[in-house]
């Protein structure tokens, strides 16, 4: 070998373990969130094998777990199961128009100061461009992969709000996509097609939120508060008008872009509240549309039905009843305190919780959160750069009515 060559290939080598250095950097910057393949224990845990069927997978997890367990897994805020090399995992985080740091499972700082923040979708939607929707999503879910690999940010965003806005007095209306009930369903379908993308197997980029179900969009002025209205409507209304979008996210679309949550709101709908209502959720959402997803309360509406509107007399008849329902995930701490006075008192049966469980675990599988390394993943290879790039910030002008 001649010097030249010598030179050559020290210099290949130091290069190669740069990069091996960097790609450890990278990977560390999140630790996996189940099915560590460092960990031999949790490795060849059935749930941890993705060549197996999801539904197969998600049967198996839920079989390891105790009740106990069960339970804390019925909120946002999940606990971990360091038995089974399971991490925490906070539900809530929120991507209306960008994705922001309102919701506890997203932080701003260190190496992600901020995210492209996209106009008001009143205002994006104003341009009735369903491409522009769309692909604000693709941006949006490529940010938020981005965070998520970085370690600040969930995969699971209770976006869009596609409540229908008829009464200026409501004080969210900026955030819906307005009045029109065709357009909204545009609107949802298209966002959601960008936030989740149309992968393989319906294999999920970012897991969207379509809210608050239904017919939510006032509030009780009189009261002072959002958790007493009770909107009377009647069947024709709900079906031709206030249903149109959610329908929208649930049935448009195939696969992977369907939406893969909606949450019912705090508001009572012809007096029951929307989350305990099984003719609503369990009927329609799930039965007739065939919600291939997770339910999510508004945070804290369980506890709103009992503490505010005194739905049921106990509050383990609120966490059954709710459950029942159709409900799988509770924003709040609710049904992490009463679900198991619930089952003790027969109000439940353990079998209506592993329900609930297979929902929400098979999002998080179909998101790849028990696949193992984060970055040997799709998507694996975003991260700061990704972020606030001038082609995402160019795209935030074109969302504006006034670039020109
Ligand atoms: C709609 O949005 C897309 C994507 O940003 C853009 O390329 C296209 O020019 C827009 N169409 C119109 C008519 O503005």
């Amino acid at each position: 070998m001649s010097s030249s060559n010598i030179c050559n290939f020290i210099k290949h080598f130091s290069l190669l373990v740069t990069l091996l250095l960097l790609t450890t950097v990278v990977e560390s910057s999140r630790s996996p969130f189940a099915c560590d393949p460092r960990n031999g224990v949790t490795r060849s845990l059935g749930f941890c094998r993705a060549s197996l069927p999801i539904h197969v997978r998600a049967r198996d997890l839920i079989g390891r777990l105790t009740l106990q367990e069960k339970i804390r897994l019925l909120v946002n805020n999940a606990i971990s199961v360091p038995r089974l090399g399971i991490q925490g995992y906070e539900w809530w985080s929120e991507a209306l128009h960008g994705v922001s740091n309102v919701g506890p499972g997203t932080k701003f700082g260190g190496a992600f100061p901020g995210a492209t923040s996209f106009p008001q979708v009143i205002t994006t939607a104003a341009s009735f461009n369903q491409s522009l929707w769309e692909e604000i999503g693709r941006v949006v879910s490529d940010e938020a992969r981005a965070m998520y690999n970085g370690g600040v940010a969930g995969l699971t965003y209770w976006s869009p709000n596609v409540n229908i806005f008829r009464d200026p007095r409501w004080g969210r209306g900026q955030e819906t996509p307005g009045e029109d009930p065709v357009m909204a369903g545009k609107y949802a379908a298209s966002y959601v097609r960008g936030l989740q993308g149309n992968g393989a197997g319906n294999r999920l980029k970012v897991a969207a939120c379509c809210k608050h179900y239904t017919a939510y969009d006032l509030d009780n002025w009189n009261g002072n508060d959002r958790y007493h209205f009770n909107a009377r409507v009647s069947r024709q209304d709900l079906e031709d008008t206030y249903d149109v979008p959610f329908k929208s996210c649930v049935v448009e679309g195939k696969g992977a872009s369907k939406v893969a949550s909606v949450m019912c709101s705090y508001d009572q709908v012809n007096g029951k509240p929307t989350c305990a209502d099984p003719a609503i959720l369990k009927i329609t959402i799930r039965g007739q549309w065939k919600l291939n997803g997770y339910i999510v309360s508004d945070c804290d509406s369980v506890g709103v039905l009992f503490d505010n509107q005194h739905y049921t007399k106990t509050p383990e008849e609120a966490a059954a009843e709710t459950i029942k329902a159709g409900l799988d995930l509770d924003c709040g701490p609710f049904l992490a305190i009463h679900t198991e006075g619930a089952i003790r008192k027969g109000l439940l049966r353990e079998e209506d919780v592993n329900l609930a469980l297979a929902n929400t675990i098979t999002v998080q599988m179909r998101l790849g959160m028990f696949d193992g390394e984060p970055s040997a993943q799709p998507f694996g290879n975003l991260g700061p750069r990704d972020v606030c790039t001038p082609a995402h910030q160019q795209l935030a002008l074109e969302g504006m009515p006034d670039k020109e």
